[in-house]
């Protein structure tokens, strides 16, 4: 792994919250030494650190690194070799986004994402505003970059969008949900479990072998829909935050 892979300066983050942020995937007890140098070296105030959670031999070398848990982040995979797209009943109709659309899916992204139970707004450091502007344009860029999303289904109620739910391509036999919202007032109706369905539609018909779903431990909407859709546990990661000021 470069130096590059391990931990780099995240532009994006540091624009929206005005202070100087890092990100390291999978530190280690081994690298923790070479990515801390790295924060010196460029005046890092905050790295945002994901560690293995079965990796308790970092975690431990983290937490005498003064890194707080911010928040536990869980995998879940279906083989789709076997599968059969399903049909199902809705009075939602799912489709594919179109530019016209992007403004009404970044509002769906903030009012789902405000008070959000991820690392950002974990953090007391971070303004929440600013957090869940951070899934607002994550929003947008899905639907506007390639790739960032190679795929956005919104669910549409009544001429009004009410969800929408993100996919990227990892490669060739890999795709993974990335980012879903469904506005709080069109919950609890089965519109995330339809997002599921026509995701699962979507990849099978682009020739994935197996798709993938992150969400937090602590959402159990996700993992409840997930599950009963044939998505097992796969991994987890903890998402670590360290203040240097
Ligand atoms: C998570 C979210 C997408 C669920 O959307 P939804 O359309 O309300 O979900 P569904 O109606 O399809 O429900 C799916 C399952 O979760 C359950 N569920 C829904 N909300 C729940 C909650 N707050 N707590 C526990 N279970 C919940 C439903 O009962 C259903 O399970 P069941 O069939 O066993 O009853 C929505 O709450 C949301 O946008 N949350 C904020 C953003 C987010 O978490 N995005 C996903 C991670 S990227």
């Amino acid at each position: 792994m470069t130096m590059t892979d391990l931990v780099s300066l995240s532009e994006i983050d540091s624009n929206r919250f005005g202070v100087n942020i890092a990100r390291s995937n999978l530190a280690t007890s081994g690298n923790l030494a070479s990515v801390l140098e790295f924060c010196k070296e460029k005046q890092v105030d905050l790295l945002i650190s994901r560690c293995g959670s079965t990796d308790i031999a970092s975690v431990h070398a983290m937490e005498k690194a003064g890194f707080l848990l911010m928040d536990t982040l869980v995998y879940l995979k279906k083989d789709l070799r076997d599968y059969s797209p399903q049909s199902f009943q809705s009075d939602v109709n799912y489709r594919t986004v179109k530019p016209d659309d992007i403004p009404q899916v970044v509002e769906v992204a903030r009012s789902s994402f405000s008070g959000y139970r991820g690392h950002y707004h974990a953090d007391p450091r971070l303004d929440a505003q600013k957090a869940t502007e951070a899934y607002a344009s994550w929003a947008e860029r899905c639907c506007e970059d390639p790739s960032v999303a190679a795929r956005v289904l919104v669910a549409e109620f009544q001429d009004e969008i009410v969800g929408f739910r993100a996919i990227r391509v990892n490669s060739p036999r890999q795709a993974e949900f990335i980012l879903a919202g469904v506005s709080p007032q069109a919950r609890n109706r089965g519109v995330y479990r339809g997002f599921v369905i026509e995701g699962l539609r979507w990849c099978k018909e682009i020739g994935a072998e197996e798709v993938l779903v992150s969400t937090l431990l602590v959402n159990t909407a996700v993992q409840k829909a997930c599950t009963q859709m044939g998505f097992g546990a796969h991994n987890s990661y903890y998402t670590f935050h360290k203040w240097f000021k």
